[in-house]
């Protein structure tokens, strides 16, 4: 590159302005790259490879569409080759450009045979794999780098800069399709100001975008922690922050605020779910989060790979130095984070009962809050698994692969002395059981929505039973079990906890039980054997509780205790099925509440080899025309 440039210089110094124009693009060194291996290497002189190639053969300036995304795709099938780029929001379309065209240039070589690589610049990042990453919500491999000089008033600088990044977040998450972007800046003293930089790319639903940058913004104590600035990048988002204004001012600047005056907490826009809606998002109900795509396993294969341009001259240009931290550690937590038991002790105020959110059958669950108002929910497993450190690490990393809109996110682990925890991300709303067990808050639940979280409870089951590359049986899955984000968005919570605490998983029968009376089948309650229909038990009970808003622990008809699957069936046999349905729930649509009470008495059939699979489970549900067979009698079993 260095000779590339003086070989530039010597050719078109004549002309003063492509020399600096060739100056300013030929000294964009890359920041970091990556060549990963999770989709292994192609041959050389293979229809993959004449795809790659071909990838921004059809890119010309004039097809950009302004708010710095774009991919690209070439060929078909599976040799396919796709790739996207996302340019930072400031820049220009013709930096834009060559940042582009450098990056697949610059990333071919390092990364000769790799079907996947991504690769970041300061303008740019630019990444291609052999399937298309639209939509998906990636946040590894990640790197970030701080600016080296410290900050002399650490508490005010992370004051201001956390309220900067709340706002900024809030700002770009709200953006449309067209781009999710912000700057600004926060007065810290009279003298100090940060500013910041954060984006994603404009494909992520606000939740994702959301998502992703809290997930950067996690990063900052680590990597920068009193230092003036620094820069967290993963493929779908990344955060930059300085003392200085290091980009330029666009329509997308959200200006000075100081936070002198605490700010007022910044609520998300209220009609956040109509800018949800706007977006073409309906063909993708079930949004798969696959970080894996890019694998841990390779990151530690690949380390070695990591190449900074240590031994190139530096370019005059750049007002800051920057350096890149080392790799080896730092993807391994940027992968999935290993939090020190210290800091999260902090976070939950020594798990202090102010912020117990609850009681699960593996230990207690704490509401903590990390830096930059990031909340965690921490759950500390009961030590007394035999299992090593190693296991238990393991297990996690898996669980932690598994994502789906309809599970709570696993985000790290705490593995310290005898205290094991896991950390997640906090779902604001609570647990399914407080809205519908209770009489004032039931009120929130009307048919739409309660249909809406069958339905993605259903998803969510079907993820874990059937999509996902690890089979879960859940094993407790029930109405607390069930957690409500923002929009009552339903996420199942607890699922491999049996692989992650040593119970033994692998066969099809266990004498530790692990569930809930009332929810489990009855040949898992008596004879320990569980499989992916006992879950479907579960969920069936847990459909007849959603429908008739009481719990089958304690269900009363009138004034009279009665069991609630028993119930149901009995009038399901009378005609009188409609009985069931909870008062509040009346203008509901009957075609949609009879086919969940269907559904429901189905899955709880005594049969096991009669309950039908997740997968159909979702089909009837989405599908009007599939015939549903006729229940047999359900299993009841009497909670005692
Ligand atoms: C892919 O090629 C790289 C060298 O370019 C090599 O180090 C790596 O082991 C190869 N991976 C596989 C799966 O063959
Ligand atoms: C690829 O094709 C070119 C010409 O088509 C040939 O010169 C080269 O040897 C081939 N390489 C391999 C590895 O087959
Ligand atoms: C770019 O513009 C040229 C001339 O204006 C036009 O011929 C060409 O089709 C355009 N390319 C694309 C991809 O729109
Ligand atoms: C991807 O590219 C195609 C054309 O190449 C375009 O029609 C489509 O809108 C692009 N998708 C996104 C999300 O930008
Ligand atoms: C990508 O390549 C891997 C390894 O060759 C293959 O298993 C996978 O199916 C490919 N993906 C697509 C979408 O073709
Ligand atoms: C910043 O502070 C750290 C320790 O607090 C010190 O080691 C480092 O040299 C300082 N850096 C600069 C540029 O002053
Ligand atoms: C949000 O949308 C509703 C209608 O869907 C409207 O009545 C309300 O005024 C909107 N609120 C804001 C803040 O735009």
């Amino acid at each position: 590159m260095a000779k590339g440039l003086s070989w530039q210089l010597s050719f078109s110094c004549s002309i003063i302005i492509t020399f600096f124009l060739t100056l300013t693009i030929a000294q964009q060194q890359p920041l970091y790259h990556f060549c990963s291996n999770t989709n292994g290497n192609f041959t050389r002189n293979s229809t993959y490879e004449t795809n790659l190639d071909g990838l921004l053969s059809s890119f010309s300036l004039n097809a950009t569409n302004g708010n710095g995304f774009h991919n690209f795709s070439s060929g078909h099938g599976s040799t396919m080759a796709n790739a996207v780029a996302l340019c930072r929001g400031d820049v220009s379309q013709g930096d834009c450009f060559s940042c582009i065209n450098d990056a697949n240039a610059e990333l071919r070589n390092r990364c000769p045979n790799q079907k996947e690589a991504i690769i970041w610049y300061d303008s740019c990042m630019f990444r291609y794999t052999n399937h298309t990453v639209i939509g998906d919500a990636e946040n590894s491999p990640h790197f970030y780098t701080p600016n080296e000089n410290n900050v002399t008033d650490v508490d005010a600088f992370n004051r201001a800069l956390d309220s900067l990044l709340d706002r900024l977040m809030d700002v770009a998450s709200s953006g449309t399709s067209l781009g999710k972007f912000a700057t600004g800046s926060e007065r810290v003293t009279a003298l100090q100001t940060v500013y910041a930089l954060v984006q994603s790319t404009p494909d992520l639903t606000p939740i994702d975008c959301r998502s992703c940058l809290s997930q950067v913004i996690v990063d900052i104590p680590r990597c920068c922690d009193g230092k003036k600035g620094g820069r967290v990048y993963a493929p779908s988002c990344n955060i930059r922050f300085e003392t200085e204004r290091f980009y330029t001012l666009t329509a997308a600047d959200t200006g000075t605020s100081s936070t002198a005056p605490p700010p007022t907490p910044s609520l998300p826009p209220s009609n956040d779910t109509t800018t949800t809606g706007n977006k073409n998002n309906s063909s993708r109900l079930t949004i798969i989060i696959s970080i894996s795509a890019v694998g841990f396993a390779l990151l530690v294969i690949s380390c070695c790979i990591f190449i900074i341009l240590r031994s190139r001259k530096k370019p005059k240009v750049k007002a800051k130095k920057q350096e890149v931290t080392e790799a080896a550690d730092e993807i391994k937590t940027a992968e999935f984070l290993q939090y020190d038991f210290n800091s999260i002790r902090a976070a939950t105020d020594n798990f202090s009962d102010a912020n117990k959110l609850g009681q699960g059958g593996f230990g207690a669950v704490y509401k903590g809050t990390l830096a930059y108002r990031n909340s965690i929910a921490v759950k500390r497993l009961s030590t007394e698994s035999s299992q090593g450190d190693h296991e238990f690490e393991n297990e996690v990393r898996l669980m932690a692969n598994l994502q789906h809109r309809n599970l709570v996110r696993l985000q790290g682990f705490c593995l310290e002395g005898n205290e094991r925890l896991l950390i997640y991300e906090f779902v604001p709303n609570g647990s399914l059981d407080n809205f519908l067990f209770d009489r004032v808050k039931k009120a929130c639940l009307n048919w739409e929505r309660r249909y809406k979280i069958i339905g993605g409870i259903a998803r969510g089951l079907l993820y874990l039973h059937q999509d996902s590359r690890l089979r879960i049986i859940h094993r407790d899955l029930k109405a607390s079990n069930i957690l409500l984000d923002a929009e009552m968005t339903p996420k199942i919570a607890d699922f491999g906890m049996a692989r992650m605490c040593a119970v033994d998983q692998t066969q099809g029968a266990t004498s530790r039980i692990v569930g809930t009376y009332g929810y489990m089948a009855p040949e898992y309650a008596m004879h320990g054997q569980f499989s992916v229909r006992s879950d479907v038990f579960s969920f069936g009970v847990l459909v007849l509780e959603i429908l008739s808003g009481q719990k089958n622990s304690s269900f009363h008809n009138g004034s009279n205790v009665d069991d609630l699957i028993n119930f149901a069936w009995r009038n399901w046999k009378a005609g009188t099925v409609f009985d069931l349905v909870d008062p509040s729930l009346r203008d509901g649509s009957r075609t949609e509440l009879m086919r969940c009470i269907h559904i429901g008495l189905l899955c709880v059939q005594e049969n096991v080899a009669q309950r039908p699979s997740m997968g159909s489970v979702v089909l009837m549900l989405t599908s009007y025309s599939t015939t549903l067979p006729l229940p047999s009698e359900p299993a009841f079993l009497l909670h005692s």
